[in-house]
């Protein structure tokens, strides 16, 4: 009869107090270890799942929420791309309009401009410093190419003029006595005339009017071996001011 008699209030309290205790300690520990249980399902389905998804797919119905939860986290990943994009585009838009670095590109332009000149100066100092004037000594062609008179088409070429008389040929340079200008030859005159200071000279080149001291200067002439006149303006003849002329000697004219 004692094993069917109720409980004794000592027993009832034990036995009270473990199922109000136990459960919630349960209940944590349930939930911590089905957190990261769901959690890996989610992310990574088992085999068991895709097999399951994929016939339900073959099925017509629709896949279960969490095979879509990857599809979802796509744009998510996709977010950093774009933001190191903007942050690219915005690295570069700060370095092409860095004050320092046009500043930088300014200074070394500046630098390689002087480094050039320096260059080139230094080339130049080695460079021999003379003129390239044509020569003194050329042809002018045969005496029977001129008439009696004055002929100025070797003017601007050699600075000359041819002059032939009934005896001689000879060739005055055209240089005025006086400060060095280029007369001109005045047909209508028959005379050269000196525009710096008007001095004047006749058709053989004696001054006769005009600052000028002495008559123009003559020009060495003679003939080659095919009988062409060569002309040498590196060597005249002159008739100083109260001084013998030197016009008759030889190579201040041929014989025509
Ligand atoms: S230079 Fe010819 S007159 Fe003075």
């Amino acid at each position: 009869m004692s094993d069917n008699t109720e409980p004794t209030v000592e027993a009832g309290k034990t036995v009270k107090e473990e199922p109000a205790e136990k459960p919630p300690v349960v209940k944590k520990t349930a939930e911590k270890a089905a957190t990261p249980e769901k959690t890996a399902t989610a992310e990574k389905p088992t085999a068991t799942e895709k097999s399951a998804t994929t016939e339900k797919v073959a099925a017509g119905e629709k896949p279960a929420a969490a095979a879509k939860a990857p599809a979802a986290k796509a744009p998510v990943a996709a977010k950093p791309a774009a933001a190191a994009k903007t942050a690219t585009a915005g690295v570069e838009s700060k370095t092409t309009k860095d004050p320092f670095v046009s500043r930088r590109r300014i200074i070394w332009a500046s630098i390689v401009g002087f480094m050039s000149a320096i260059s080139l100066m230094f080339v130049r100092f080695f460079l021999p410093r003379t003129l390239f004037e044509p020569s003194p000594i050329f042809r002018i062609g045969y005496p029977g190419d001129f008439s009696i008179g004055v002929d100025t088409k070797f003017q601007n070429q050699y600075r000359i003029w041819v002059v032939r008389n009934a005896e001689r040929l000879f060739v005055i340079y055209a240089r005025c006595t006086h400060l060095g200008c280029t007369p001109d030859w005045k047909q209508g005159e028959n005379k050269f005339k000196c525009p710096c200071h008007g001095s004047g000279y006749d058709s053989e080149g004696v001054n006769f009017e005009g600052p000028a001291p002495r008559p123009l200067d003559r020009a060495n002439v003679k003939l080659d071996a095919e009988g062409q006149i060569v002309v040498d303006t590196s060597v005249l003849y002159s008739w100083p001011k109260g001084s013998k002329s030197n016009f008759d000697e030889p190579g201040a004219f041929v014989k025509v």
